[in-house]
């Protein structure tokens, strides 16, 4: 059966054998909640392409390298739940998490960042709830991107629900660090002043990383600036 079968697709492999059995005593109203959460997430994604196609005919290139979407595993849901001291109910995953939804939008430019933040916060059907600029301050780890948790309508038979969406924009060089640094984030334990030493090294390369963004950004304008005088 279908229903069945997204189990399997929300839990790939992580969950323990009691995360598992807490997950199924949740029942279909789980499943039901991460179909919502799918809705929203397809809306978003889908926004984020109409965004690409007309800002690439206006302006002949592409703001967007890549778009990527994510429904929270149920092992992290349950990890999440249990951190934040809330008890683990359908209701309360829905209160509680903002991040079920991910889309990560991976820009070509800095400055696409912004643009295309501002298009969909434009969006009538849009509600931007929260914005944390790890760009302009950067996390202590060196991470940057753009986050926003925005709110979208999803229809469906008899109702129309509202529901949030985590959008994490960056460049694909703020994706190559974060990728790695993640990466490299759970190897195994290693004594307090080489952990430091590594924590350093990997601000080094987010900050070496912000300053190629700054200059490739430099030397498009530069282009365009240098075909706007012919
Ligand atoms: P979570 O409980 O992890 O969701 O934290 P939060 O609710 O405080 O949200 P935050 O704004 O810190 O963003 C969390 C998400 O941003 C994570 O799930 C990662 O995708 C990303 N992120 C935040 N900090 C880092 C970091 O230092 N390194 C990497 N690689 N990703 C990060
Ligand atoms: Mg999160």
């Amino acid at each position: 059966m279908q229903l069945e079968k997204n189990i399997v697709t929300y839990a790939p492999g992580l969950e323990t054998d009691s995360e598992i059995d807490e997950i199924r005593a949740l029942g279909k109203d789980y499943i039901r909640l991460m179909s919502y959460y799918s809705a929203a997430m397809l809306e978003i994604e889908t926004k984020f392409k109409v965004l690409s196609i007309e800002f690439n005919g206006k302006f002949d290139r592409n703001p967007i390298e890549a778009i990527k979407t994510r429904i929270k595993t149920p092992h992290s849901v349950l990890e999440k739940m249990n951190r934040i001291g809330k008890p683990v109910t359908v209701e309360s995953i829905e209160q509680s998490l903002s991040d079920v939804a991910g889309v990560r939008v991976i820009c070509s430019f800095v400055d696409d960042i912004y643009r295309l933040a501002d298009m969909l916060a434009q969006q009538d059907d849009v509600s931007v709830l929260r914005v944390k600029d790890y760009i302009k301050t950067p996390k202590e780890s060196g991470y940057r991107s753009l986050h926003l948790i925005v709110e979208i309508p999803i229809y469906l038979s008899n109702e129309k629900r509202f529901m949030r969406v985590e959008v994490q924009l960056r460049t694909i060089a703020m994706d190559f660090w974060a990728s790695l640094e993640h990466k490299l984030r759970y190897k195994k334990d290693i004594a307090r002043t080489q952990a430091q030493d590594i924590a350093r090294q990997l601000v080094a390369c987010a900050d070496a990383v912000a300053q190629s963004d700054q200059q490739m950004l430099s030397v498009r304008q530069q282009i365009e600036n240098a075909k706007a005088m012919e």
